[in-house]
């Protein structure tokens, strides 16, 4: 059995708050939640009656109760921004200003040069890098930027080779040691690898492996290890609350939480005796782990000394999926009713923003508001147009807004060039997202 983080299309479709199911009879909670979503509704409409979609909007009440519920989740720890789940300048500057986060996880070395010159100082790049102009350009950033600390991640002497050979190449020596992390493997295996968990990113497992690389790297001029980052996507990044009333998604509701109470318990040991092996060898600055879906479990962990967040900000659809807490949907987009092809069907501009990930229904954007509309199965969101299903469909007009959700958080910024933000009843500022700055790192 093997859970990825992003398995088969366990997440429930739909937001948070949704209308109760159209075959089921309505609950009291059902109306009042109903009566939350048209209030909103309306509130949305109201503030952005001036605007013509498409466009994207985040709800900055919305994403500041998140970051108030990721802090508590956090417990003291502090919470490195992960700015892939954000996309937007403005924002996480935002973000780091409040009490809680500090520093930013990012995702290209290219990126982690470009927010350094925009005075992000403490930058942890998430990913390894492969690319040698921008090691060449980070060699050199003490120069030009010394209170900038960038740091880079590394799984193998393949990487440090690869630093090495892009630095001596420039000739130009490194004024200043590269700053490099330990990436841990953070998956679960078990019965010898027939149960599996986790994302396949780094080949260092045991405390014995993270201490063999880290020897490589003290061998080495030109780099310094200041940490070890190891992210349990298996437990972060999928929901243990899989939707839908069948036994099928309560049978792998159950095998998920098991799986996931025994990788944590066993994540907990084997990173505290890895963190151990290699503190014996150079003293580390920093042990990152989790993300928005475990910081409430990783924050347990003595051995780790910061957490990482980003998605819970915008709480996107596939971040619906979890019983120990409910994000609030903030990054909304509108489309445009453009056409009505027949009854019971309205047809919106664009709105094929998919996310990445296994190619399922799941990682499509999900009909929000006004409720009661649902993508058509053999269409999907398309390139051009999507057409959209419902009882609340025969009531859209050409000109009419549909609001939606994205399946994940800051792809969606990859799709517009700003990101309105509501306060209250009101439009309050248009900031530009990385794309609207004319950056486009992944
Ligand atoms: C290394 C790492 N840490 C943490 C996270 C968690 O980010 P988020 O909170 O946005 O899900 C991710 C997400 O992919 C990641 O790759």
């Amino acid at each position: 059995m093997s859970l990825a983080p992003s398995g088969p299309p366990i997440w429930k479709r739909g937001g948070m708050p949704r209308a109760h199911s159209p075959h089921t009879q309505p609950t009291r909670a059902d109306a009042a939640q109903n009566d939350g979503l048209a209030d909103l509704h309306e509130r949305l409409e109201r503030a952005t009656a001036d605007l013509d979609p498409p466009f994207a909007l985040v709800d900055l009440d919305a994403l500041w109760a998140n970051a108030a519920d990721l802090r508590a989740r956090a417990g003291t720890r502090p919470i490195r921004l992960a700015s892939k789940s954000l996309r937007c300048r403005s924002l996480q500057e935002r973000v780091l200003a409040r009490d809680g986060f500090a520093g930013t996880l990012a995702f290209t070395l290219p990126e982690a040069l470009w927010l350094a010159r925009h005075s992000f100082e403490d930058i942890l790049v998430a990913y390894p890098t492969a690319d040698r102009g921008a090691l060449r350009e980070l060699a050199r950033l003490p120069v030009e930027l010394p209170r900038a600390r960038i740091t880079i991640m590394v799984d193998s002497v393949a990487q440090l080779d690869l630093i090495d050979a892009a630095l001596h190449r420039a000739g130009d020596p490194a004024v200043a040691p590269i700053r490099v992390c330990i990436d841990l493997d953070a998956g679960y295996r078990a019965l010898g690898g027939r149960i599996a968990a986790g994302a396949k990113r780094s080949p260092v497992h045991t405390p014995d492996q993270a201490a063999a690389l880290a020897r490589a790297i003290l061998a080495r001029d030109g780099v310094q290890l200041v940490g070890i980052m190891s992210y349990e996507a298996q437990i972060a990044g999928l929901g243990d609350a899989p939707p839908g009333p069948g036994v099928g998604s309560r049978l792998r509701g159950l095998a998920i939480r098991a799986i996931q109470a025994l990788s944590a318990r066993e994540l907990a040991v084997r990173r505290a005796q890895a963190v151990a092996a290699v503190r014996e060898l150079a003293s580390l600055e920093l042990v990152n782990g989790g993300g928005t879906g475990s910081l409430h479990l990783t924050a347990r962990e003595p051995a780790v000394t910061e957490l990482t967040a980003g998605s819970g900000l915008y709480g996107p659809v596939l971040f619906d999926s979890y019983r120990a807490f409910t994000p609030r949907p903030a990054a909304l987009f509108a489309l445009p009713v453009v056409r009505r092809p027949g009854p019971g069907v309205a047809t919106v501009l664009g709105g094929g923003y998919l996310a990445s990930g296994p190619a399922d229904a799941a990682r499509l954007p999900s009909p929000y508001l006004p409720a009661g509309l649902r993508l058509d199965a053999r269409e999907g969101a398309g390139e051009v147009q999507t057409p959209l299903l419902g009882a609340t469909a025969e009531r859209l007009a050409v000109g009419d807004r549909v609001w939606l959700r994205h399946a994940k958080a800051g792809e969606l910024c990859e799709r517009f060039a700003t990101l309105h933000l509501l306060e209250g009843d009101r439009i309050v500022e248009e900031v530009p997202t990385y794309r609207g700055e004319g950056q486009c790192f992944l």
